[in-house]
């Protein structure tokens, strides 16, 4: 039995269950009396940028209370206090009283689910504390920074039967989730490949007058492959059925010189500041190659050190045609009006909108991060926890995106040699299983 009452068993068979059953009937939206007036209360830990962004979004939905907030910095557990207190809420618990008092946090019976958004190194051993006491763990981007961490996250998520989802809002974007809809629909065919990337200028060097280096840049001084996967693959992921019938298999990684940093240090610097010595290791474009199980690929980039605009590119490949995300064209037999020609995916957007963006595409949400996106992706967390199911992403998701980073390091330093993907699911991954949208 786990510590919220609900064996391993009987919450896999009954959410399992509940999941298949209502993303058939598309009746995913319906909820018990009782479930829909129950409060969804939820514990923050890590309310920086990124947490406090999260805990806007979910103020806005409905029935969400905050019970208790975790940060060490003070004035980050402060500033979120008062924002819960805005909403009218009672002041939030807080706990501050080192790095590992988020244990004392999760521990507390009053909370549903865990929210983190702490740096990396925290987001595995936070989420099995979380797992471990019985809560619903929500976490930010990436899941886990090693094979080992993944494993833990898998095998803490299957001992407790307790959900735990990354929150990559990337997948609820508008454009993402169009093509979700055509796939869902029938009309989009079978998928067969993917060209995504991580594509965004990040130059930004945290270097202080000594030269000593913030977290961001010390990891580009030693790692060398691709150190932020998930916003790119997660999308491609969950339209390409991987862990629903199909896994990743294999990839090989490449990553070109690194010079651009370097470059950058000097120019913003001056070449006699310590920064302009700094060796940085991570290549200027990282490529990586996955083939999934039954065949299908994806192309994977990672391009944070070249001066270029924000592109995801998001090209989706199916056996009926191709969308292009990024640039919003779209060709699909059988639907578009000539042969083998561009379409603005516009008139796409009138037809095919997915069902969470007609409901929630005008909510005004502008800057909390990527907006209704975001949103989404905090909402159909909460919409999981409030009715005791599956999240729509979940932990096998979750790792399978993430261990990228230490599988793209393994293969750049061996000459971009295949690496095979653990078996997350241990076999799981051959069910068949619908994609779960709640509250449409
Ligand atoms: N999904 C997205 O689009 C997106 C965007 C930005 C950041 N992120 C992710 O969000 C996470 C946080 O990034 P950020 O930019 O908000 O960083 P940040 O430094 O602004 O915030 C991190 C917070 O965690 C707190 N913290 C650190 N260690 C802690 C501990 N042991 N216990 C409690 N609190 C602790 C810090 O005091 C800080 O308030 C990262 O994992 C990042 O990758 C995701």
């Amino acid at each position: 039995m786990s510590k919220n009452g609900i064996s391993r068993r009987e919450f896999f068979e009954s959410s399992a269950a509940a999941g298949l059953a209502l993303a058939a009937t598309g009746a995913t939206s319906k909820l018990a009396a009782q479930e829909k007036d129950k409060p969804v209360r939820v514990g923050f830990i890590g309310v920086g940028s990124r947490g406090t962004v999260l805990l806007r979004l979910a103020l806005l939905v409905e029935g969400v209370e905050i019970p208790a907030i975790c940060d060490i910095d003070e004035s980050h557990l402060s500033r979120a206090q008062r924002l819960v207190e805005r909403r009218g809420q009672p002041t939030p618990e807080g706990y501050s009283r080192g790095p590992e008092d988020y244990r004392r946090m999760v521990e507390r019976d009053d909370l549903d689910c865990v929210i983190c958004a702490t740096p990396w190194a925290w987001h595995t051993p936070m989420m099995v504390a979380t797992l471990e006491a019985g809560k619903y763990g929500g976490v930010e981007v990436p899941a886990a920074g090693s094979v080992e961490e993944c494993w833990q996250l898998v095998e803490a998520s299957e001992r407790t039967g307790v959900p735990c989802m990354m929150l990559e809002n990337y997948c609820y974007f508008r454009n993402v989730m169009l093509a979700l809809n055509l796939l869902d629909l029938g009309l989009f065919g079978d998928p067969v490949h993917s060209q995504v990337g991580y594509q965004k200028d990040e130059r930004m060097l945290g270097i202080g007058p000594d030269g000593e280096m913030d977290f961001y840049s010390k990891v580009r001084s030693q790692a060398n492959g691709n150190l932020y996967p998930t916003h790119a693959l997660g999308p491609a992921a969950w339209l390409m059925n991987v862990n629903r019938a199909d896994r990743f298999s294999y990839m090989v990684s490449m990553s070109s010189r690194s010079k651009q940093l370097g470059d950058y240090a000097v120019e913003k610097f001056g070449k006699d500041h310590p920064a302009a010595k700094i060796k940085f290791s991570q290549g200027d474009v990282n490529t990586t190659l996955i083939r999934t199980e039954q065949g299908r690929t994806v192309t994977l980039y990672y391009d944070t050190q070249s001066p270029r605009p924000w592109d995801p590119i998001l090209r989706f490949q199916t056996s009926k045609g191709i969308f292009m995300g990024s640039f919003e064209k779209i060709y699909v037999e059988g639907l578009s009006e000539k042969p083998l020609t561009w379409e603005d995916s516009a008139g796409y957007y009138e037809k095919y909108e997915h069902p969470l963006w007609k409901k929630f595409g005008a909510m005004e949400v502008s800057g909390l991060g990527r907006g209704v996106s975001d949103f989404l992706a905090v909402h159909q967390f909460i919409e999981a926890v409030r009715r005791k199911s599956l999240t729509p992403l979940d932990v096998y998701d979750a790792v399978s995106w993430s261990v990228i980073t230490p599988l793209s390091k393994q293969s750049v330093a061996n000459k971009s040699a295949a690496v095979d993907f653990p078996d997350f699911t241990r076999g799981k991954w051959k069910e068949e299983r619908k994609r779960i949208y709640y509250d449409v």
